[in-house]
């Protein structure tokens, strides 16, 4: 009997192809500003650093990620926290110097562990040259580089395209700024256009004022995000994670947008008042756009180098498969899909069914628990929980991403008004630095504590990632050695997919398959103690090697008797004895 006749049998499974290096590679996101000080150079700055993530390469390895991502590291002057970039070919002064990223490729390459950077190509900071020149005047070679247009003729924006960053307009109502507001009427978003009296017209940015969006319509705009691409590569990056892409396809008619009837007052962002028809993802453009991306990577000079792309687009799930299909061999949209779900077994279920069902053959497939514009996944689901999506996350197939922190099951951190850096969405409770040890400032700077980044999570001695590893039920130790399993597992890294019918709804089991080579997976979704039969692999021998909270186990376990599951665990078992 083979586990696959056990599935359910509207999931399909994967292909069970070898695609590379990125097909099971776990990637750690690396938050620059707020990941780790140098400490060699005696700096205190406050800080991370370039230098300071090269210093941690050793612990990216012990852990056993594949590849880091950077988070934007480029001049700025930080309005959106290194999403408003001065120059796409540089590092920020405060971080370091292009010789020191050189340092940092080349410890990375020399720990097998590969890197790809934020490419951020939907806008720039209003300080990049460009910009500068291009709101000089109507007639230079950068003035349409942007978007400009002329205000209508009683002086009001071009269209009623909105900001993405109109949080701060309910912050606003909620303090009472806005008391011209009838309680019946919705807060209003912020308009996407900020009038330039220089040009006497606006330009459009879908994210903050100082985030002026590029004009993609333009071929010399495309060519120029080309050449930065070619320039990273030649520095040896091996890949990008392309930020906020879906805006760059727009319907250039700047067509008004209709209101969104599910828009939720007091809940949702004023943004979403309005639909995302015309403003983003417009599909005339958005996906030969993506083409040109994956285009690059395809050129002869860099055949044999394996790069990779990951889109970031927050869309629904027909245009992410569009996404998927543009070049699946290397380039595949984010799946966010869990990141916005309640811990529910049904939710989750439902989830994985239509991301796997979906996927076009070859692409590399991804699962993301959180990132730095979220709140952290202990915090939003629960520090039990939060270890059982980590088992859950890592055996399934592609690539799976842990952001910086998520390893030592980090909670969010409460940063005094005063304090806060993210102004335009308050991400930086996310976004405080990483506890490493318990010396000053959990060893993430020498600095004193007022001049830090961010505060540090007042619990850091109880928390502490070097008191973690000698913990060997710590969430540190579950995710080590959920990554040592994983790396030595052709199953988990390559192997087929399928959902597993299990007896009861509270727990979603999966199992991956590669030859002789099966790994089950069960997750407990609910508070309850489980124990779970499934007739069809009670025949079984194996072993049960992982558990979400007791780590390691590797004893044998007998099917027959079902599997026991403590309340929010997940377990994983390889699996012999398949009768084929
Ligand atoms: C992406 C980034 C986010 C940033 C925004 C604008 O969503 O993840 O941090 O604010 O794009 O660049």
């Amino acid at each position: 009997m083979q586990p696959t006749q056990t599935v359910d049998q509207n999931v399909q499974s994967t292909t069970t192809q070898l695609n590379g290096f990125w097909q099971g590679a776990v990637v750690y996101q690396v938050y620059p500003w707020s990941f780790n000080e140098d400490k060699a150079s005696g700096a205190t700055k406050g800080h991370g650093t370039i230098r300071g993530i090269t210093e941690r390469v050793d612990y990216f390895a012990d852990l056993g990620v594949n590849a880091i991502w950077i988070s934007p590291f480029y001049p700025s002057p930080m309005a959106d926290s290194g999403y408003d970039i001065e120059d796409y070919r540089d590092v920020h002064p405060d971080l370091g110097t292009i010789q020191d990223f050189n340092e940092l490729v080349q410890e990375l390459h020399e720990n097998d562990i590969r890197l790809m950077i934020d490419l951020v190509p939907n806008h720039t900071s209003d300080q990049h040259p460009w910009f500068k020149q291009s709101r000089a005047s109507k007639d230079n070679d950068k003035s349409d580089w942007y978007i400009w247009r002329d205000p209508n003729p009683d002086g009001s924006p071009p269209n009623n395209w909105g900001s993405v960053f109109s949080h701060s307009q309910l912050f606003k109502r909620q303090a009472g700024e806005m008391p011209e507001l009838r309680d019946d009427e919705p807060t209003p978003y912020l308009s996407a256009w900020q009038y330039d009296e220089t040009r006497g017209q606006y330009y459009l940015h879908s994210f903050a004022v100082e985030q002026p969006d590029l004009n993609w319509e333009n071929p010399a705009v495309r060519a120029a995000i080309q050449d930065v691409m070619r320039y990273w590569i030649d520095r040896g990056v091996d890949g990008f994670r392309i930020d906020a892409v879906n805006f760059i396809g727009k319907d250039m008619r700047l067509t008004d947008e209709p209101m969104n009837p599910d828009y939720i007052e007091g809940v949702d962002n004023p943004y979403d008042r309005l639909m995302r028809r015309y403003s983003s993802g417009y599909p005339d453009t958005f996906y030969s756009y993506l083409n040109e991306f994956a285009d690059v990577l395809e050129e002869e000079e860099y055949r044999g180098r394996d790069l990779r792309i990951v889109f970031e687009a927050y869309m629904d799930e027909k245009s992410l498969d569009r996404i998927n299909r543009v070049a699946p061999g290397v380039a595949g949209a984010f799946n966010f899909g869990a990141m916005g779900l309640d811990w529910e077994a049904r939710l989750r279920k439902a989830q994985l069914d239509e991301y796997y069902k979906h996927l076009p053959p070859g692409i590399v497939a991804n699962q993301v628990n959180g990132n730095h514009d979220k709140p952290r996944l202990a915090s939003r689901i629960g520090e039990i929980p939060a270890r059982a999506a980590a088992v859950h996350n890592l055996m399934l197939p592609g690539m799976p991403f842990i952001y910086q922190g998520e390893e030592g099951g980090f909670t969010d951190v409460e940063v005094p008004l005063e304090r806060q850096r993210d102004r335009l969405r308050g991400r930086d409770i996310a976004r405080t630095p990483m506890l490493w040890d318990d010396t000053n400032n959990a060893g993430f700077s020498n600095a004193l504590e007022a001049k830090l980044w961010l505060p540090i999570d007042p619990e850091y001695k109880a928390k502490h990632l070097a008191g973690q590893r000698h913990d060997p039920t710590s969430s540190y130790s579950l995710y080590r050695a959920l990554l040592a399993f994983r790396n030595g597992s052709t199953a988990v890294h390559y192997g087929d997919f399928s959902l597993l019918a299990t007896s009861d709804d509270d727990v979603l089991g999966f199992v991956r398959r590669y030859d002789d080579d099966i790994v089950v997976t069960m997750t407990n979704f609910s508070d309850k103690d489980k124990t779970i039969t499934s007739p069809e692999l009670s025949d079984l021998a194996g072993e049960w090697v992982l558990s979400s909270l007791h780590v390691n186990i590797n004893r044998p376990i007998d099917m027959s008797q079902g599997f026991h599951l403590e309340p929010h665990e997940a377990i994983v078992v390889c699996l012999q004895g398949i009768d084929r």
